[in-house]
C-alpha cells in the first residue's frame, strides 16, 4: 500500500484571533505548520506530503522544506472544501486504493511514532480510521429544557491524522450535503454508513484552537512525550 499525507492549512484562525492564520504562529522555534510537516517527513512509511493552502496565502513558501512536500493552492471556504479540492487536484497522481492521511496543520504535536501507530492500528481495515482519545471529563448536554449528564462510556474525542483510501474519501466528502457540518473526514465516511476504526492517540496531539492552547503545545514540544 502507498501512504500519503495531506495537511489542510487554509484556515484563518478566527478563534485564535492572532492577527493572521495560526498555522504560521511561531511555536518552539518554527512555524506551527512546520511541526506537522516534519513529523510526516520523519516517517519512512509516508511516500509524500501535500499541504493545501488558500490561493491568497503569501507565507507558505517560507515554511515548506525544499524536498518532500508539495503545496496545493486550492483551499476552500471550509476544511471539508479544502480537503476535497486537494483530493480532486491529486486525481491524476493517486490510485483508488492509496491511503490518504489527513492531518490538521493546527496539531503540531504529531510524531512519527503516532503516525506509525495509526497506520499499524488501521492495518488493512476496509474502511480506515483515525487517532482519538477517550473522554475523561464528565459530559453535560445543555438544552432549553434543562441539563443532562451524558454517559461517558464509548465517547471519544477525534484527533487527526484520519486515514482513508483515496477513492472512499473522495466519494464520502463529495457526497456530504453540508460542508459546515463536516468538521473532520471520518464524519463524512460515517455518513455513508461505514465505521472507521479508532486508534488511541495522545494528549500531545491536541489541536491548537484558542490562545491558551499555544502554551500547552509548546510544553509538549519542549519536553517530548
Ligand atoms: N482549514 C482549512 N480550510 C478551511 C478551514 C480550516 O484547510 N477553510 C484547516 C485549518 O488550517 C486547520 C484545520 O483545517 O489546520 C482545522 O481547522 P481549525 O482548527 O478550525 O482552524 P481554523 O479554521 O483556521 O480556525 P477557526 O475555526 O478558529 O477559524
Ligand atoms: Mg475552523
Amino acid at each position: 500500500a502507498r501512504y500519503f499525507a495531506l495537511i489542510p492549512a487554509a484556515g484563518v484562525g478566527a478563534r485564535m484571533a492572532a492577527g493572521g492564520p495560526k498555522q504560521y504562529l511561531p511555536l518552539g522555534g518554527k512555524p506551527m505548520l512546520r511541526h506537522a510537516l516534519d513529523a510526516f517527513l520523519g516517517s519512512a512509511l509516508v511516500a509524500h506530503t501535500y499541504v493545501v493552502v488558500s490561493p491568497e496565502d503569501g507565507q507558505i513558501d517560507a515554511v515548506v522544506p525544499a524536498h518532500g512536500v508539495t503545496v496545493l493552492r486550492c483551499g476552500g471556504a471550509t476544511r471539508m472544501d479544502s480537503v476535497l479540492n486537494a483530493l480532486r487536484a491529486l486525481a491524476g497522481a493517486m490510485r483508488e486504493g492509496d491511503w490518504i492521511l489527513v492531518h490538521d496543520a493546527a496539531r503540531p504535536g504529531l510524531t512519527p511514532a503516532l503516525i506509525e501507530k495509526l497506520i499499524a492500528g488501521v492495518g488493512a481495515d476496509p474502511v480506515g480510521g483515525l487517532l482519538a482519545l477517550p473522554v475523561v471529563d464528565t459530559v453535560k448536554r445543555v438544552a432549553p429544557g434543562g441539563v443532562a449528564t451524558v454517559a461517558r462510556d464509548g465517547l471519544w474525542l477525534a484527533q487527526t491524522p484520519q486515514m482513508f483510501r483515496y477513492g472512499l474519501l473522495s466519494e464520502a466528502l463529495g457526497a456530504a450535503p453540508d460542508a459546515n457540518a463536516i468538521t473532520d473526514d471520518a464524519s463524512a465516511v460515517e455518513a455513508l454508513g461505514l465505521a472507521p476504526k479508532l486508534v488511541e492517540g495522545h494528549p500531545r496531539n491536541l489541536k491548537v484552537t484558542l490562545p491558551a492552547d499555544v502554551r500547552i503545545a509548546e510544553m509538549y514540544l519542549a519536553h517530548g512525550q
